[in-house]
């Protein structure tokens, strides 16, 4: 792994994923949460033509504008992005003892209900893989920024790769506007890191790219998809 992790420390991050393709064919998959990060992923692996497979978890409390976002992706690249939903039957369950809103009421609350919407889909959508991709880059928390760019994921045993780990932000704006990447309209408003609709608020200068996740919680701001 030591060594895989120079290799990819040499290479940009569109070579990176295409030595990631070669090494482990048919077995490699991204997921995509339509962000900044994600949609200039998604445009590396589309520019080449990389074997690399394409998935959303959508929670069911998306905006709008990020499922729209979705359908304009798969249209201008003419990719697939194969969409995972939460289990009908714990989905139910969940929210007939919590409540349609119970995720502000308690960090246990908010925590069951991405492991339902979320956690537990990214299982079966990374299930007969052996490279899971992301979009993290180590700027955007404290937790993140001590990850490599390819880590041994122990919860959901898949390797991890993360092509932007050492992008800035101003990096990837830059390169979103030169490739005329579509984005999330939600980005000109002033929102960074968007979620769930109920869970992300906008922010203003100078605050914590993430301080507009789960805003009313004082704990790491993490769902659960990347925990250590
Ligand atoms: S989260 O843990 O706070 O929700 P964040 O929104 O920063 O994660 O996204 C980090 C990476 O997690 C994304 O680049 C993407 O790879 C993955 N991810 C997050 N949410 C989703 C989602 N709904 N569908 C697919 N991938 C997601
Ligand atoms: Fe539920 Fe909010 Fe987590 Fe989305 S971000 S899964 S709505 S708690």
């Amino acid at each position: 792994m030591h060594e895989l992790e120079a290799q990819l420390n040499e290479l940009s991050a569109q070579e990176g994923l295409a030595l990631i393709a070669d090494l482990f064919p048919g077995k490699v998959t991204f997921s995509t949460s339509l962000g900044q990060e994600d949609q200039v992923i998604t445009q590396l692996i589309a520019e080449a033509h990389l074997p690399i497979s394409i998935f959303s978890l959508d929670t069911g409390r998306l905006f709008p504008e990020t499922l729209d976002l979705l359908a304009r992706t798969e249209a201008k690249y003419k990719q697939n992005i194969k969409v995972y939903y939460p289990n009908t039957e714990s989905i139910e369950k969940l929210v007939s003892e919590i409540g349609i809103n119970g995720f502000y009421e308690s960090v246990e609350n908010r925590k069951s209900c991405c492991f339902v919407r979320k956690v537990e889909p990214l299982k079966r959508a990374l299930a007969g893989n052996e490279v899971w991709v992301t979009g993290l880059r180590a700027e955007q928390s404290a937790n993140r920024s001590d990850m490599n760019r390819i880590e041994w994921d122990e919860g959901n045993q898949i390797l991890k790769f993360n092509p932007l780990l050492d992008w800035t932000f101003d990096e990837m704006i830059e390169y979103i506007n030169e490739k005329k990447i579509p984005y999330n309209p939600l980005h000109d408003k002033g929102f960074i890191s968007i979620g769930c609709a109920p869970c992300t608020r906008a922010i203003s200068a100078g605050e914590d790219p993430r301080a507009g996740r789960w805003w009313w919680e004082d704990s790491k701001k993490e769902c659960g998809l990347h925990a250590k």
